[in-house]
């Protein structure tokens, strides 16, 4: 999206320019997937699709959104929220928990677009709940703290959408950097920003394939974490080892519970590695991680589908692949691949094609950079 166009169309509905322009990052997570609700590490990155709004402020304590997108038009009072249904319910979740954590807020008329691909695990909900929070920051003057906004957004997100996710996609819209993949603590919410390796390319591999109904096997996963987590005896399965995992006796725990357990502790180590080796730019080992990531998360936490195994498997047959997982919540959606920079291009002709012969369908797959976190652009 560039501002040009969105300025022109904000002209073409209001007859006026609007005061601001800003817009929120989708996400990839490179790796530490699940490992969010377990207090443990995750390494997302923003990428270049975004959810965008250009807006001028309101004085009577309306939002009016018109969503380009969906052609829709629809507005809310900020003094009289009450739940409903539809996509709406994220800025008015956003809204409801600002002024619940005591930001006085000022109404607005925007509009509103994005490319960041729906249900697809690129955190198309978090990209809206930033893009309205950093309009209500904009509109209402009060500044812009990234990790507090993202806490807000996945409270909007667990308790007015009724979503149950961890904290990685918000802070990665909030927070990420542009060249950077974030390494997060998601007990402490401790960040570093970890430049990318040199040479290489990230790949979004999208299977085409939706998650559906998955909530409930979203919050089956995270029940049975917390019950290892209680059968170990510690607040969190982020601290569990592998040593201590091994040792330990698990006679009587149910064998999907530590299967899920084992994925967790294996995942929150190999996140851990994957932060040194890219700083020595270790990328044959990261792309070795990425795919034991792949294997844990298909064999240990069973969140994978067909579809996400061959596309898998048809990345990794490139020479030019280091390695290549699902990434995202599971079920659907995509996976990235890390790919030598020379042949990014080979590689995404080859890969589509593969997996058209190989699954019947058609894969959107393309390269894409890390963006930076949510942002004004104009105003
Ligand atoms: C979804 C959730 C995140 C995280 C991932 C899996 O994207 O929103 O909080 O749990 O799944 O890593």
């Amino acid at each position: 999206m560039n501002s040009e166009i969105l300025t022109q169309t904000f002209e073409t509905y209001f007859n006026a320019k609007p005061d601001f322009i800003v817009r929120a990052p989708g996400r990839v997570n490179l790796i530490g997937e699940h490992t969010d609700y377990n207090d443990g590490f995750v390494l997302p990155m923003a990428i270049d699709h975004a959810v965008w709004l250009a807006l001028r402020p309101r004085t009577d304590g309306q939002v009016r959104l018109f969503s380009l997108d969906l052609e829709a038009d629809e507005a809310f009072e900020l003094n009289s929220l009450t739940k409903g249904e539809g996509w709406l319910e994220y800025p008015k979740g956003i809204a409801y928990e600002l002024q619940k954590f005591g930001y006085s807020l000022t109404g607005f008329d925007a509009i509103m677009t994005g490319d960041v691909p729906r249900g697809a695990g690129l955190s198309s909900s978090a990209a809206v709940e930033l893009a309205i929070a950093r309009a209500f920051s904009a509109v209402s003057g009060f500044a812009w703290d990234a990790p507090k906004m993202a806490k807000i957004s996945q409270k909007a997100e667990n308790e007015w959408v009724g979503v149950n996710c961890g904290i990685m996609d918000q802070m990665a819209s909030a927070a990420c950097r542009e060249g950077h993949a974030l390494f997060l603590d998601c007990r402490s919410l401790a960040i570093q920003h970890a430049p990318l390796p040199k040479g290489v390319s990230i790949v979004i591999l999208d299977t085409s394939t939706r998650r559906g109904l998955v909530d409930s096997a979203y919050n089956e996963r995270r029940t049975q974490c917390e019950e290892a987590a209680h059968w170990f005896g510690v607040k969190a399965l982020r601290d569990v080892c592998l040593e201590d995992f091994n040792k330990k006796n698990k006679d009587g725990l149910d064998e999907n519970v530590i299967k899920r357990a084992r994925h967790i502790v294996t995942e929150n180590a190999r996140v851990l590695e994957a932060v040194e080796v890219m700083k020595i730019g270790n990328i044959k080992r990261l792309g070795e991680l990425f795919n034991a990531s792949h294997e844990s998360l298909r064999d240990d936490f069973e969140v994978t589908n067909d579809a996400l195994n061959i596309m898998v498997e048809c990345a990794r047959e490139q020479e030019s692949c280091y390695g290549a997982r699902m990434t995202g919540a599971g079920f659907g959606g995509c996976a990235v691949a890390l790919v030598n920079e020379e042949n990014a291009t080979e590689f995404v002709d080859a890969v589509s094609t593969a997996y058209r012969q190989k699954s019947g369908l058609e894969a959107a797959v393309y390269v894409c950079s890390a963006s930076e976190g949510a942002s004004l652009v104009q105003g």
